[in-house]
């Protein structure tokens, strides 16, 4: 047996923030040293909602650039671009024509986005899903490190590969493909709204000063900081569910400060918003700045960049491959002579 796989991806739709790092990307680096560890930037699932052409390669290209100035290191984790893999289209279309209609219909994001899409939802939208099944079933991946609100999606993606497919064309003994399992960490799976804690931090929030990006200059942080939503309590808590904004501000200043829940609530029982904030904004300021650094030299000298997804791409389609040729031959196609 060797080291567990891990299989996650973010779609290259406008900058990382918070959320996505302290959710999941942060999570990643973690698992690098004793996982075998593939990451891909999803740009196919980028075009599921009407996309800028103009923007898709630089956002990919962006998005790559990020992952590696949080810390994912090439020399042990594969990281590459979805696109560039033809297998995930592939698979996508086998277990497209095996999966149920309704199961993808009561997905929880997609009837929340196709109501912000009004009467122009596609196809993909629906089909979102079934597409990140492809993604880590391709992989043979055992554990999927993502937020809290993919849960839905990584239940769909078992009850594909185990209904669906390995019940159908597999056999108990031989598996046509792996289960694989959600991996949520509790601490920063849900970074909420600067602007509303009771629904999360998000890309395509119209308010941009909901968000953090993990590219804000150090004056915009503080301004989105000062600005953010408070109460009119003094003391910041966790727990009270009267106070959603205080319990996500002091929960991100307990992972950004790296001090821990308890050692910030305790240094934060009794302060008021007007010291409170530019602490946060200070803590906030000092976690990203690394990452700005490495994020401006990677893009500073694009062939390193480039030569990293060239091989990325590389090592992901050699398993990809073999992976989907099984699927395809367990349900019965002619293999090419
Ligand atoms: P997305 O931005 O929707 O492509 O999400 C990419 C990854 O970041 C997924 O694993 C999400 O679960 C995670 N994520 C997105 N927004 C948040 C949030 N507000 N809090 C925690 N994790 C998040
Ligand atoms: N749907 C995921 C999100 O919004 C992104 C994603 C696509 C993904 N394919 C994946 C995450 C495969 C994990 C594994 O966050």
């Amino acid at each position: 047996m060797g080291r567990p796989r891990v299989l996650s991806g973010v779609q290259p739709t406008g900058a990382l923030h918070l959320g996505n790092w302290l959710g999941a990307i942060r999570n990643w680096v973690d698992l690098q040293n004793d996982h075998d560890t593939f990451f891909c930037v999803v740009d196919l699932h980028a075009v599921t909602v009407p996309h800028d052409p103009q923007r898709l390669a630089h956002d990919t290209l962006t998005t790559a650039a990020l992952y590696l100035a949080c810390g994912l290191d090439p020399e042990k984790s594969t990281v590459f671009v979805q696109s560039q893999v033809a297998a995930h289209s592939e698979l996508c279309w086998l277990l497209n024509c095996i999966t149920p209609l309704n199961w993808l219909e009561r997905m929880i994001q997609f009837k929340e986005k196709a109501l912000k899409q009004g009467d122009n939802v596609s196809v993909g939208l629906l089909d979102y899903p079934v597409l990140m099944a492809a993604d880590i079933l391709l992989y043979d991946a055992d554990l999927v490190p993502v937020g809290e609100d993919q849960k839905q999606h990584l239940e769909l993606a078992r009850d594909i590969a185990q209904q669906r497919i390995n019940a159908r064309f597999g056999s108990e003994e031989t598996p046509v493909l792996k289960v694989p399992k959600p991996m949520i960490l509790k601490e920063g799976a849900r970074v909420m709204s600067l602007t509303d804690g009771r629904s999360k931090m998000s890309k395509s929030d119209p308010n941009e000063g909901s968000r953090i990006t993990l590219l804000d200059p150090p004056e915009l942080i503080t301004k989105k900081i000062k600005k953010a939503k408070t109460d009119p309590e003094r003391g910041l808590e966790f727990g009270n569910p009267d106070r959603p904004e205080t319990d996500n501000l002091l929960g991100l200043y307990a992972l950004l400060s790296g001090k821990g829940r308890e050692a910030a609530a305790q240094e934060c029982a009794d302060m008021g918003w007007g010291q409170f904030k530019p602490l946060l904004a200070e803590a906030t300021v000092a976690a990203l700045e690394p990452i700005q650094q490495r994020y401006k030299a990677f893009m500073d000298d694009r062939s390193q960049l480039e030569a990293v997804l060239r091989n990325g791409r590389e090592r992901a389609s050699a398993v990809a491959e073999a992976n989907v040729q099984r699927v395809r031959r367990s349900m019965g196609f002619l293999s090419p002579s």
